[in-house]
């Protein structure tokens, strides 16, 4: 079976081919990507309504380039995944209304997709996929989750952020040190010239005794910190170019401080989740699951436990629409989904669910 995966829930378009053969873990064909990053820079973040333009001018294109990649014809697609959710209303009913189109072109049936389950069924594209059951960090620029897998659909949330996420604490601290959006990559970067250990920074309930996070506080302490090493120079509120008065050595060690605060808060919370379920497997999926020290420093502890870990591959770790149409394929597999029988008339409306909490997916 062909699945065509469109991606469009927030500033990256990505179209995907996967295959599956039998019950063996689906195959990937083709994949490409465009990512808005340079679009939105400007503006600090992301522009929901440049977004949503900008997936209608790359899905089509995008496509015909997967399929040329893959050798493969339109008609030869046999079901056509998208991410229904969660994400930005526009840019999701981008991606659902040119799969619901496409779908109802070539009379194949279509399958709306939970994005965080495409982060956490990623690492199955990689050359060392994961077994069942697993604990997942899900960290993401909108989630921050730990999720018991025990398979396709089976998803038990241990725990989650109470305010921002991990990757949105790295945003937010970037950009308080006058990093480009998206912070997280830059911050990592800028992080490898400086002390980990220069700026006393909260890790926040660290010590709660249950797997929540809790990162607001945190971009408020770099704030503060911020301000302090500034002082000096100014005076008043902190100007959104506050940071530049800082010294690169400054900066490079409040970036360091930051990345230790948020690694040592998803390490800590990681093992706790493995000796809470007594599994010996991990899997580490979404944007900030690329981040080096979060890497290392996890690899190291798990190895300490005999526990495996498994990344998707960095390429992967981030938007895009190959694991849309894996997690589409391994519900197929799963019989999570079924075709529509012979009968059955074809309904072409479609909804977005820019809310969808990943555990609703139920067991
Ligand atoms: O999963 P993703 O691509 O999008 C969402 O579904 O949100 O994650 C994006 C997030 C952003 O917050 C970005 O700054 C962060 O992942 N990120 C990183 C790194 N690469 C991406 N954070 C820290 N270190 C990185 N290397
Ligand atoms: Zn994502």
């Amino acid at each position: 079976m062909l699945i065509l995966g469109i991606e469009s829930s927030c500033d990256e378009t990505g179209v995907a081919l996967v295959e599956t053969v039998g019950a063996a873990v689906p195959v990937l064909r083709a994949h490409a990507l465009h990512s808005q990053i340079a679009m939105h820079q400007a503006y600090g973040g992301v522009v929901p309504e440049l977004a949503s333009r900008d997936h209608i001018r790359r899905v089509l294109p995008l496509t015909d380039q997967v399929l040329a990649d893959a050798g493969a014809a339109l008609a030869d697609v046999d079901l056509v995944a998208f991410t229904q959710g969660p994400g930005l209303a526009g840019a999701l009913l981008v991606g659902a209304g040119v799969a619901v189109a496409l779908g109802a072109a070539l009379q194949r049936p279509t399958l709306g997709v939970h994005h965080l389950e495409g982060h956490l069924l990623s690492p199955f594209l990689s050359a060392d996929p994961p077994s069942f059951p697993f604990v997942a960090l899900l960290v993401s620029g909108g989630h921050t989750q730990l999720m018991r897998v025990d398979g396709v659909g089976r998803y038990e949330l241990l725990g989650e952020t109470i305010d921002d996420a991990a990757g949105e604490a790295f945003d937010k601290s970037a950009k308080l040190l006058g990093l480009p959006y998206p912070g997280g990559p830059h911050l990592a970067r800028l992080a490898e010239q400086g002390n980990p250990t220069a700026y006393a920074l909260p890790r926040p309930l660290l010590h709660s005794g249950d797997l929540d996070f809790s990162f607001a506080g945190l971009k408020t302490a770099v704030l503060t910190q911020v301000k302090r090493l500034v002082s000096a120079q100014l005076s008043g509120p902190l100007s959104p170019h506050a940071a530049e008065a800082l010294s690169e050595a400054d900066r490079a060690d409040v970036a360091a401080s930051t990345q230790a605060a948020i690694v040592e808060v998803l390490l800590k919370k990681s093992l706790a989740a493995l000796t809470r379920t007594g599994l010996t497997r991990l899997v580490v999926a979404g944007g900030v699951g690329a981040n080096r020290q979060l890497r290392m420093q996890l690899n190291a502890a798990c190895q300490a436990r005999g526990v495996r870990v498994h990344y998707p591959e960095l390429h992967l770790c981030t938007d895009n629409g190959a694991m849309i149409a894996m997690a589409a394929a391994m519900r197929v597999q799963a019989r999570l989904w079924q075709p529509p029988g012979p009968g059955a008339t074809a309904s072409h409306s479609f909804a977005v669910r820019p809310r969808w909490p990943l555990q609703d997916l139920g067991c």
